[in-house]
């Protein structure tokens, strides 16, 4: 039985409603308890005592749906008892309407304003026409909801209901399902998180750097700043006062971070050497450019037939500046690597004055840059190797910081 175990599950009104069941199923199987909240276009697709023969509770289908004074009250603020009562809220199908609404905060009906009063984590299964996906109103409102850290389980492709083909068919309610599964561990691990780092400065940098070429074109690399992130994430969670100094990406920080964006090597070098003084912790997974354009030209470089040669120069290796500045401070550096992963890693280990190198092979799929997912050996000034199985990028940082943390008490004892 996961710890979690209250699910408050939304149906939209749409065709997939009646995939709504089955889900409702693999959550009950999953040993969740299950609440349904129906709209009013959702019992048209699907009559509430499927879902209450299937969970043994009551259907909630409108906000005031009482008959007596008293009822009346009950019923207009049962929605807050639900926000609290659930753990988790998942809606599925979401429709582009219920999507809207949710993005804008408009509160109509009981499950909308179920989600206002929620404070829980919240699961999202889009279906609808493919050119009602596609349209940058209803992108953009998935966007907004990314942003607010919901979990988008993204819609199949296929043939939908109208005869179309492409993406919007609901996901299959299994899949969702174990996606509610891997949210509730997620959740219970947050609420027994220890606050170990409680009293910490740990200053994160994340991200590429962009170096211009000229006004319109850069050098820059693959870094999503996903790893940073969850760094950032985890020591947040974790109780450490979080400084995140982020290349450009299109992730939003994590609560209680605070980010400062940069774009060059240059600038990431200012603001570290800016805010390395309260740091008790730096961690540099950022992917810093090597190279840039030294100076370079104010105007649009023109397309000639002829060959274009640039001279590059390094820019300011920021982790070996901290390196030499670092004092008590605990430094880790990550190591980006295609081949001999632990030598490379020793090697910058020793000439950076780390106390870690987080080493990853950058050239497999599915882990490194992007992903989700990371799999990495970490290389430690004690002589030690420790090899990280794949997984995702927050299991992976906090084994970085439960090593960090072994590592400070190392050093404590010893002093
Ligand atoms: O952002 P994601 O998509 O989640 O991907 C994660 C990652 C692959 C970018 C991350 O896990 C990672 O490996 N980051 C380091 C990438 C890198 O630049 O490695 P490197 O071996 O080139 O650099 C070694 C170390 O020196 C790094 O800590 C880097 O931040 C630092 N460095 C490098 C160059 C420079 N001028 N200044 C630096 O501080």
């Amino acid at each position: 039985m996961p710890v979690t175990t209250n699910v408050a599950l939304g149906v939209g009104g749409g065709i997939a409603a009646y995939k709504a069941a089955e889900l409702a199923r693999a959550l009950m199987e999953r040993g969740f308890f299950v609440q349904v909240v129906m709209t009013r276009s959702a019992e048209e697709f699907v009559r509430p005592l499927t879902f209450a023969a299937l969970t043994g509770r009551k259907v909630i289908t409108n906000l005031f749906s009482a008959t007596s004074a008293e009822d009346t009250l009950s019923s207009a603020i049962e929605h807050i008892r639900v926000a609290q009562e659930n753990q988790i809220l998942v809606i599925a199908p979401a429709t582009a309407d219920l999507l809207a609404k949710l993005a804008h905060g408009l509160a109509d009906d009981f499950l909308t304003t179920t989600y206002l009063a929620f404070t829980g984590a919240v699961v999202l299964a889009p279906a609808m026409n493919t050119n009602m996906w596609n349209h940058p109103a209803t992108q953009e409102n998935l966007r907004i909801l990314r942003s607010r850290g919901h979990v988008i389980v993204e819609p199949d492709e296929g043939i939908l209901a109208c005869g179309m083909v492409g993406p919007g068919r609901l996901a299959e309610p299994e899949a969702i399902a174990q996606i509610v599964a891997t949210v509730a561990l997620g959740a219970a691990n947050k609420a027994t998180a220890k606050h170990d780092l409680d009293g910490e400065t740990v200053l994160i940098t994340a991200g590429p750097t962009q170096e211009p070429l000229d006004p319109v074109r850069y050098l820059t690399n693959r870094s999503s700043g996903k790893m940073g992130y969850a760094l950032a994430e985890a020591a947040a969670e974790r109780g450490a006062r979080v400084i995140l100094v982020s290349g450009p990406v299109t992730l939003a920080a994590p609560a209680r971070v605070e980010l400062i964006p940069v774009r060059t090597a240059a600038e990431m070098r200012q603001a570290v050497m800016d805010h390395l003084e309260p740091a008790t912790m730096v961690i540099k997974a950022a992917a810093v450019a090597d190279y840039h354009r030294a100076n370079p030209p104010q105007q649009k470089v023109k397309k000639t037939a002829a060959r274009l040669s640039l001279e590059l120069d390094p820019t300011p290796d920021i982790l070996a500046e901290v390196g030499r500045k670092k004092g008590d401070r605990l430094l880790v550096g990550f190591a980006a690597e295609t081949q001999n992963l632990v030598e490379e890693a020793r090697r910058k280990m020793q000439s950076k004055n780390c106390d870690m190198v987080v080493a990853n092979l950058v050239s497999q799929q599915g882990v490194g840059f992007e992903s989700d997912e990371n799999e990495v050996t970490l290389v430690l000034r004690t002589g030690e190797t420790i090899p990280v199985e794949r997984a995702s990028k927050i299991s992976i940082a906090h084994r970085i910081f439960d090593e960090m943390m072994k590592l400070r008490l190392a050093l404590h004892s010893a002093q």
